[in-house]
């Protein structure tokens, strides 16, 4: 096991639950023991009543580059794909107690996504979003392609998804992508102390309120099935391992 997902409650914020990707040395790239890990950390928040509150991090001047390419490869080249990212994504999606986030810096391909899921997102003025999916030959996933049509209009979510046109942070602020613009030394603790904040709220109240602004899951949980199977067969195509190779080779 690495610590390259490193998972804490702090003394310091009562009730939050943080996930912090922690593999700066490369960019904070997902491998599959990493989404295992934070699916890990969203189911015990479901059923631990001492967590109210999940807060993703990443580490400074990087939130994620993304899938781990590395693994991306190994599938392209006729390896298994696992069942982990499916996993994490349907734990995401099916969380009941409120998820924040805090970028600073990247945030690539499901460093993008997570945060369609997320209830609160900081981010510091040098953060950039950007999901090259269809670059690297493959196809939006965590369910992007139906949340951002919805939360930015299909011309950005277009732009973002399929062209691979990077938002920055003011961008993603004007769009609704993310909440506030934070300087970006205080993303972690603007971060912890919104989590903080909605972890002594009356929990029972938050749920209820959670579920009514984000509606019925069941359309968000098949579409991210049907992106998984368009996600997995493109991996195996060749436009795609090409694209892999390129970039390992760099
Ligand atoms: N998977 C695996 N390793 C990754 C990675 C990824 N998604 N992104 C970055 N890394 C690694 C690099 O290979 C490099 O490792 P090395 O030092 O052992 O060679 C290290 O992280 C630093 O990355 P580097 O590319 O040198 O930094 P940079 O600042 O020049 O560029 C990025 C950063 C994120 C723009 C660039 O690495 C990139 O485009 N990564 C791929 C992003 C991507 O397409 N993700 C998938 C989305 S679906």
């Amino acid at each position: 096991m690495t610590n390259h997902v490193l998972v804490e409650r702090p003394d310091a914020h009562p009730g939050v639950q943080v996930i912090r990707l922690n593999r700066p040395e490369k960019k904070n790239a997902i491998t599959r023991e990493m989404y295992a890990k934070m699916t890990t950390a969203l189911t015990v928040a479901q059923s631990d009543l001492a967590i109210r509150v999940t807060a993703f991090l990443g580490t400074e001047g990087c939130f994620s580059a993304g899938n781990d390419m590395a693994d991306f490869l190994a599938v392209a080249l006729g390896g298994s794909m696992g069942r982990e990212v499916l996993d994490f994504l349907r734990a995401l999606a099916g969380a009941t107690k409120p998820i924040v986030s805090g970028v600073d810096g990247l945030a690539i391909g499901i460093g993008t996504t997570i945060h369609l899921h997320c209830d609160l997102t900081v981010a510091s003025a040098r953060s950039l979003f950007r999901t090259p999916f269809v670059d690297l030959a493959l196809v939006p996933e965590a369910a992007s392609s139906l949340i951002a049509p919805r939360l930015i209009g299909h011309q950005r979510a277009f732009a973002l998804l399929a062209a691979g046109e990077p938002l920055e942070a003011a961008d993603a602020l004007a769009a609704g992508l993310i909440w506030k613009i934070v300087d970006e030394e205080s993303v972690e603790e603007e971060t912890l102390s919104i989590a903080a904040g909605l972890a002594r709220k009356p929990p029972e109240a938050l749920r209820i309120a959670r579920d009514l602004i984000r509606g019925d899951r069941k359309d968000v949980l098949t579409r991210i099935d049907e992106e998984a199977e368009h996600f997995a067969a493109q991996l195996k195509s060749a436009e795609a391992r090409a694209a892999f190779e390129a970039f390992m080779r760099r």
